[in-house]
């Protein structure tokens, strides 16, 4: 739901008086509900000469009943997606492709609608000039994502040479109403086995999805939007809040492990639970998190060390566990790892030098384990959420709060549903190719972009 100043500049009035005082203008996002089309509107779709993604474009496209046309857009004509396939642009002076593209299109985009830039690695690129011309990319798509008004988001996806065939799953969720809060991201996709064919709309069936955390706020979204993609979430949090965890695993008709994950024996004891009630884990979400923020200064060593504990040191122990039994191991071949950091990890933030630490030692997680994980066909990935509203950011002092809300490019905070979608994205069987990514959940947010 938005929140009461997006509702109320929405209305006549309020729509004059934050144009003649210059405020932020959000526009209420189009969320994902369940059935819906991937995009429902006509996608625009070009690309620079001698690129190597049309065919795999066009068939993602066509398998999601989208209506695709191609330019020159015929006049008055609005697009829904404007996609863009910059592979073919393998030296800087060829960028001028973008504008061409772009400039007689940017301005045909409808509300809520989607840019997807679709590039080559820089690092894998075959000369100097086309890793240059492709880094290019990075800084064209970030400023159009500043520019977009009116719900639009626009983001970078570099697809390795071997990465073709992964396009799907991606480009589903960047182009639906479900990537809502993400906007100026750069994911990669690499090279994976071949995706299985999924119901869309059930990709998670038969699956099983740890999820920490889980009673409230980001976890609970997650929770219920993994189950509804068809897993049997194991849902786990600490026993102070056994009652809500088991009212909410009840009705995803999951299961609920009440247990501290800073626990000396938590590791031991989640794998053996996941190992001996479900045979193993498809999906583990490391969700549970804490803030105790103070200045470096006023931090006593208690206020550090308990964010580590929960939010890195756990972490870490709990994922050996779980792909390092002694006799067997707990993640299944083509498992998932999810992280939830944050953009203080990224940015620094004044008064979490602890929080952000901690949350930066994940991405390194992510980065360290990645090559690991995807040795064994898994995959680990993080998502960095900025301003969400829940019980954590409502606990925040009311003047930051509302600057918090609107340092972004859609001039809102996002919802937990924003960060559990992104989550469940990433956690597809048809997500293969994801492997090491951080992706912001954050609007676009001003600190670290
Ligand atoms: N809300 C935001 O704006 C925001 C922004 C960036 C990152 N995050 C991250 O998203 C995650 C969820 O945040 P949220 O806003 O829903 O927070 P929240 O406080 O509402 O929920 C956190 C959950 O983790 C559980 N938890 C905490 N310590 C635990 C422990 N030792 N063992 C087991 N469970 C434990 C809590 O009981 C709670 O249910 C956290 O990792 C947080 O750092 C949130």
């Amino acid at each position: 739901m938005a929140d009461r100043y997006t509702q109320l500049v929405n209305t006549p009035i309020g729509r004059i008086i934050t144009r003649q005082l210059g405020l932020p203008a959000p526009v209420p996002l189009e969320r994902y509900s369940p059935g819906q089309a991937v995009l429902e509107g006509r996608v625009l779709l070009g690309g620079a000469p001698g690129g190597r993604l049309a065919r795999a474009l066009a068939q993602v496209l066509t398998d999601a009943h989208a209506e695709v046309v191609e330019p020159p857009a015929a006049g008055g004509e609005r697009h829904r997606a404007l996609v863009f396939d910059a592979t073919g642009i393998t030296d800087p002076q060829a960028l001028g492709e973008l504008h061409a593209f772009f400039h007689p299109s940017i301005r045909t985009l409808q509300a809520c609608g989607r840019v997807v830039v679709l590039g080559t690695p820089p690092a894998q690129a075959r000369t100097p000039s086309e890793a240059v011309a492709q880094r290019a990319l990075e800084g064209f798509t970030r400023s159009v994502a500043k520019e977009l008004r009116r719900g639009g988001t626009a983001q970078l996806l570099y697809v390795a040479p071997g990465g073709e065939g992964q396009l799907a799953s991606t480009l589903r969720f960047l182009l639906s109403p479900r990537s809502a809060y993400v906007s100026g991201q750069v994911v990669l996709l690499g090279p994976a086995s071949e995706p299985p064919v999924l119901d869309w709309d059930r990709p998670l069936d038969g699956r099983v999805a740890l999820v920490t955390g889980a009673s409230r706020g980001i976890g609970a979204a997650i929770a219920a939007t993994l189950a509804r993609d068809g897993a049997h979430v194991v849902g786990l949090d600490v026993p102070s809040l056994t009652d809500d965890l088991e009212a909410l695993t009840s009705r995803l008709r999951g299961s609920a492990l009440a247990l501290d994950i800073t626990a000396e024996d938590a590791p031991e004891r989640i794998a053996a639970h996941l190992h001996s009630e479900h045979d193993g884990v498809d999906v583990v979400v490391h969700n549970a998190g804490i803030t105790r923020d103070r200045t470096l200064g006023r931090m006593d060593g208690a206020l550090w060390s308990s964010v580590i504990d929960v939010n890195l040191l756990a972490v870490q122990r709990i994922t050996d566990a779980l792909i390092a039994g002694a006799s067997y191991t707990v993640l299944r071949p083509g498992g998932r790892v999810l992280c939830v950091s944050s953009i203080s990890a990224i940015a620094g933030n004044a008064g979490q030098s602890n929080y952000a630490t901690s949350k930066a030692g994940v991405i390194g997680i992510v980065d360290a384990y990645a090559p690991l994980l995807g040795a064994r066909l898994a995959t680990i990935n993080a998502v960095a959420p900025g301003f969400i509203e829940s019980q954590m950011t409502a606990g925040m002092p009311f003047a930051l709060r509302q600057a918090a809300r609107r340092m972004n490019s859609l001039s809102q905070g996002g919802l937990p549903i924003d960060v559990a979608e992104t989550i469940a994205w990433l956690a597809s069987p048809a997500s293969g190719g994801l492997n090491g990514n951080v992706v912001r959940v954050c609007g676009q947010n001003l600190l670290g972009a």
